[in-house]
């Protein structure tokens, strides 16, 4: 088998074998294709496109290209969820234990943050004392004890994703939908779940900016699922506006465990039970409405804190910071951001606030920068409120000024109004099953 020959295929728009995918993969992660071949073959897949059957070979053979994720000394069925990512984003910290706290074991890797998004690592390691880092076996016995752990990605999980996603990236062929979905799902799949559920993300903070490409890419992940054999659901959500009030890591600590004792956001609130129920009923626990009734009740009579507080615990974090949130990492200055005329608020601009966030310190500009836990940026307004001159719209929690008036250009730029009333777009726009 050629390399030559399998680009050529796909250039004459040819449906590719599950051989010819597995030599490319193998030839990716092994080194012995060229990487001008390889982008030469990304490219035709994306002009020309996979069918479902080449985009679950393709997920397969990367899947299987590295370490797979033994988790089956952990009982019950491993239900995994993975947000394609956005601004103020924590749903899994209130996920994770609400979901547990019903005995279905939640063994999740997660990620850092990156440029306007945040990452759940990072906001777990704004607790003190949380270990995110942990043998496979310790990581196990945690799931096994109290049905959840969450662990920074462990071993070399699809490294031929990693490399493709490398090449992508400078060759303008990230936005490819089989591309993407295969990429995604094949780490979930490395990552051992049995059933994933997926919050995708479209809008102005997210990586699909309209809602037709977020569907068109959910359906090809709830594809893959159905034919690689792991039960897959899709919630497409929206993000046009921050979920929740708060983004910054300790603060949208702060904002997740106000959520675990009955008092979140609407919105935030809503995704999280919305998720939960679909992983619930993913893991054989009953019907989804149902489910969500017990999951309300759970988030106001303590239940839902009380598992938080034994996952924070088990991974050697202060639980007295969790009771008293002053022990918090905090920036040492408030800075008020407020309106300059009345108006409603018609939109407001996730990713300029993820960016504005970042530039305070809470986020990364590149893997290597370091992060300031207590800065970021709480709302006081949503998109539909009413805002007087003067009101405040957002204060800024601030440790180092140099970038403030980076940050300032960019809140006045994400805050947009109208003279009248605006509709407000649903936070749930469709479930994929
Ligand atoms: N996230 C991934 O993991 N892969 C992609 O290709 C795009 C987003």
């Amino acid at each position: 088998m050629r390399i030559y020959d399998i680009i050529a295929n796909k250039r004459d728009k040819k449906e590719l074998t599950k051989e010819e995918i597995d030599f490319f993969i193998k030839g990716v992660t092994e080194g012995t294709i060229e990487d001008y071949q390889i982008t030469a073959l990304l490219m035709a897949i994306y002009i020309n496109g996979m069918n479902k059957k080449e985009t679950s070979y393709l997920t397969m053979a990367m899947a299987n290209s590295g370490d797979i994720a033994d988790l089956s000394m952990i009982n019950g069925i491993k239900v995994d969820k993975h947000s394609t990512g956005g601004v103020g984003d924590k749903t899994t910290l209130v996920v994770a234990p609400l979901v547990a706290s019903f005995g279905v074991p939640v063994a999740k890797m997660s990620g850092r943050g990156l440029g306007h998004t945040g990452g759940t690592v990072d906001k777990l390691e704004s607790i003190p004392g949380f270990n995110i880092a942990m043998p496979i076996e310790k990581f196990i016995e945690n799931v096994n004890n109290i049905n959840v752990a969450v662990v920074g990605q462990t071993g070399d999980l699809a490294p031929a994703d990693k490399k493709l996603y490398a090449l992508r990236d400078v060759t303008a062929t990230i936005s490819s939908i089989p591309l993407i979905a295969s990429s995604i799902m094949s780490k979930k799949i490395a990552g051992g779940a049995d059933a994933i559920v997926l919050d995708v993300k479209y809008g102005s903070g997210a990586f699909m900016k309209k809602l037709d490409d977020a569907i068109l890419l959910a359906q090809a992940m709830v594809d893959i699922g159905e034919e690689v054999g792991r039960k897959t659901i899709a919630v497409i959500s929206n993000m046009n506006e921050p979920l929740g009030f708060a983004i910054g890591n300790a603060l949208e600590v702060k904002e997740a465990i106000n959520t675990l004792k009955g008092n979140g956001p609407a919105d935030f609130e809503k995704i999280c039970i919305e998720l939960s129920a679909q992983m619930l009923h993913l893991a054989g626990k009953g019907e989804v409405e149902e489910l969500k009734t017990e999951l309300h009740n759970r988030l106001n009579n303590g239940i839902a804190f009380e598992k938080f507080k034994e996952f924070i615990k088990a991974q050697g974090g202060d639980t007295n910071a969790i009771d008293n949130m002053d022990l918090l990492p905090k920036a040492n200055k408030e800075i008020s951001f407020t309106a300059e005329n009345d108006g409603y608020i018609s939109q407001i601009d996730a990713e300029k606030l993820g960016v504005a966030s970042m530039l305070l310190g809470g986020g990364r500009a590149k893997k290597t920068d370091s992060i300031d836990y207590g800065v970021g940026i709480v709302l006081n307004k949503k998109v539909g409120d009413f805002a007087e001159k003067g009101s405040i719209l957002a204060t800024l929690f601030v440790n180092n000024e140099g970038n403030l008036n980076d940050v300032i250009e960019l809140l006045k730029e994400a805050f947009c109004f109208s003279q009248n009333p605006c509709e407000k777009k649903p936070l749930i726009e469709k479930i994929i099953n």
